[in-house]
């Protein structure tokens, strides 16, 4: 029989259907909260450490205070994953501000409330590897601390829509330069005179566990990186890729309907992509 799923909410693991929050608490009522999305596989967490630190970034910046020291959350992660029946899994942590009356102002003496739940990490489709994915770009819409992992993910979600209605798998932001930023769930990398460019660390992006790993993978295969704006039309741009913990990395062939280089998946994205699951396998049989 297929074993239930489990969520852990507030100090309690509880089946999902009966993890509840209350109406009032400022997640639901402002998307006052944050979050994390690491991945699991075979039982060992990637970058459990980076992601538990980017989310203390996320709550120092929006000032709420972890409802637990790091190395218990890390323990309540461990039986997440454990008490689900996934051997490779994503685990969604979520903090927010906690329950109040609605009211904008922020009380001193909140307590947080901390979720967590574990779901089957998705493997990318057969024509995703084989073909590469695709993406539309958008003007960015977003606000200006896109460092900041927040729950207020509504501009994210439109990108997504806009890239479901146009066919394709994921929305690029551009900044007023017309410089790509990132993806609605992505950080977005382009190969430019063989060298594997990404736009610098910011306000206007999220600082990606993977974007780290694709930049140490590719300096270690001795490509080199370069943190720079980049865009679209530049000359020499051969290849374009994308990175997140869901999908590690995928090369991105067609963008806003127009071809990327050859229009399938470039040797680089597929060196690196090779390098990365190799990687993790060796993480998964550890
Ligand atoms: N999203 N940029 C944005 C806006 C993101 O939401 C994400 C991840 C990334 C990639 O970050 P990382 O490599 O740390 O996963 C970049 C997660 C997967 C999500 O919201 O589900």
């Amino acid at each position: 029989m297929k074993k239930s799923l489990t969520a852990y909410v507030n100090g309690h693991f509880l089946p999902l259907d009966d993890a509840t929050v209350h109406i009032e608490d400022r997640g639901f009522q402002f998307a006052d909260g944050v979050y994390e999305v690491i991945a699991c596989l075979g039982g060992n967490f990637l970058d459990l450490k980076p992601h538990l630190e980017r989310l203390e970034h996320s709550c120092r910046a929006i000032r709420i205070e972890l409802p637990c020291h790091l190395n218990e959350l890390e323990s309540l992660v461990q039986q997440s994953y454990e008490k689900n029946p996934f051997s490779n899994a994503m685990i969604y942590i979520q903090v927010t501000r906690g329950v109040a009356p609605r009211s904008h102002h922020v009380s001193e003496s909140m307590n947080p409330s901390l979720i967590i739940t574990v779901r089957e990490l998705p493997i990318p489709s057969r024509e995703q590897l084989s073909d590469g994915a695709s993406a539309i770009t958008l003007n960015d819409f977003r606000w200006g601390r896109c460092d900041i992992k927040s729950i207020a993910l509504l501009a994210s979600v439109m990108g997504k829509q806009e890239a479901a209605a146009n066919g394709v798998d994921e929305s690029f932001w551009l900044d007023q330069e017309g410089h790509l930023l990132e993806g609605c769930a992505t950080n977005v990398f382009a190969l430019i005179d063989g060298k594997l460019v990404t736009h610098p660390l910011s306000h206007h992006i999220l600082g990606g566990i993977t974007r780290k790993m694709v930049i140490r993978v590719a300096v270690k295969a001795g490509i080199s990186v370069d943190e720079r704006p980049w865009k679209l039309n530049e000359a020499g741009l051969t290849e374009c890729m994308m990175s997140s913990t869901t999908n590690a990395l995928l090369p991105v062939c067609k963008i806003d309907k127009l071809p990327v280089g050859s229009g399938s998946p470039g040797p680089v994205a597929k060196q690196l992509r090779a390098l990365m699951i190799d990687e993790l396998e060796a993480l998964r049989s550890a």
